[in-house]
C-alpha cells in the first residue's frame, strides 16, 4: 500500500457453528493449544500494517472474556447481528465511531472460523492494494469439474439432483477472506445491500451490487473455513504443515 491510509482488520465471530455443532461455538475451540479466533488475532495484529482490529460477538457470548485478546487495546468489540453481514457492518459502524478510523482507510474483513491465513498471503493481498480503485480478496481458482443441477431431486441422503449442465470453470474463482475495501465504500456497500434486503455471504459480493469488479488474489487452498468437525483435525494439520506449530 502506497498511500497513507491506515488498515484495519474486521473479525466476524458472531456465529454459533450450526453446522459444526457442540456446545461451544466452533471459533472458540482449542486448535493446538491456541484458540481458532487466538490464531487469527495473532496473525492480524502480528502483521505491522495493521493498525487495530475489530471483533463482533454474539450478545450472549460467555468466551471472549477468557481469552488472550480480552484486555488488549488494540482491539475492539462490537455485539454482531443476526447473519455475517450484519456482523461486519456492526463491526464498520464501530470502527467509524470510534473517530480513529477514515473513510479511505482499508478493512481487511476475514472470519474467525480461517486460522490457517499465511501470512505471505496476507503480504500478498496488502501488495495487491497499490494503486486498486476497488479492493481485493483472497481466493483460488476451481480446479474440480463442476456441475449445476436441477432445483428439485434426489432423496435427500446422499442421492442428489440430475445434472442440468457442466459449468465452464475457467472463470470460476472460490472466494475466501480477507477481503480489503477502503471503509467508506464498504461501509455504504454494506448498508444499502442490507437495505435492499439482500443478505450477501460475502463483502465482496455488497460491492459489486454497487457495479463495482473488486480483484481476486490467488492464495493458498489451506485457507479453509472451519465448518463441520472433520475440519478442525485438517486445519492443525495444515498449521503442522506450514511450520507454525511442532
Ligand atoms: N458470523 C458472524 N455473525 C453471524 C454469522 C456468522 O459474525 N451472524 C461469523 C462466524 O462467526 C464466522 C464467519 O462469520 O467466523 C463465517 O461464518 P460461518 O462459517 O457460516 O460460521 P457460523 O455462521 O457460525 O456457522 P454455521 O453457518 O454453520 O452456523
Ligand atoms: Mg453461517
Amino acid at each position: 500500500m502506497t498511500d497513507s491510509a491506515r488498515c484495519w482488520a474486521m473479525i466476524p465471530a458472531a456465529g454459533v457453528g450450526r453446522r459444526f455443532g457442540g456446545r461451544v461455538p466452533k471459533q472458540y475451540l482449542e486448535l493446538a493449544g491456541r484458540r481458532v479466533i487466538d490464531h487469527v488475532l495473532g496473525l492480524l495484529l502480528d502483521h505491522p500494517t495493521i493498525a487495530g482490529c475489530v471483533v463482533a460477538l454474539d450478545a450472549a457470548d460467555a468466551w471472549w472474556p477468557e481469552g488472550p485478546f480480552a484486555g488488549d487495546p488494540r482491539v475492539l468489540r462490537v455485539v454482531g447481528g443476526k447473519e455475517r453481514c450484519h456482523s461486519v457492518c456492526n463491526g464498520l459502524d464501530g470502527l467509524v465511531d470510534t473517530g480513529e478510523a477514515g473513510t479511505e482507510d482499508w478493512v481487511l474483513v476475514h472470519d474467525a472460523a480461517r486460522p490457517c491465513l499465511r501470512r505471505s498471503d496476507l503480504d500478498a493481498l496488502l501488495a495487491a492494494l497499490d494503486d486498486e480503485p476497488v479492493g481485493a480478496l483472497l481466493g483460488i481458482p476451481v480446479h474440480d469439474t463442476v456441475k449445476r443441477v436441477a432445483a428439485e431431486g434426489g432423496d435427500g441422503s446422499g442421492v442428489g439432483p440430475e445434472i442440468v449442465e457442466t459449468v465452464p470453470r475457467e472463470a470460476l474463482w472460490r472466494a475466501y477472506t480477507p477481503q480489503a475495501f477502503r471503509l467508506g465504500l464498504l461501509h455504504r456497500a454494506l448498508t444499502r445491500a442490507l437495505g435492499q434486503g439482500q443478505l450477501v455471504t460475502d463483502d465482496a459480493s455488497a460491492v459489486e451490487l454497487l457495479g463495482l469488479r473488486p480483484r481476486m488474489v490467488e492464495g493458498h487452498a489451506d485457507n479453509i473455513k472451519i465448518t463441520r468437525p472433520e475440519d478442525l483435525p485438517l486445519a492443525e494439520f495444515f498449521l503442522r504443515q506450514q511450520g507454525r506449530i511442532d
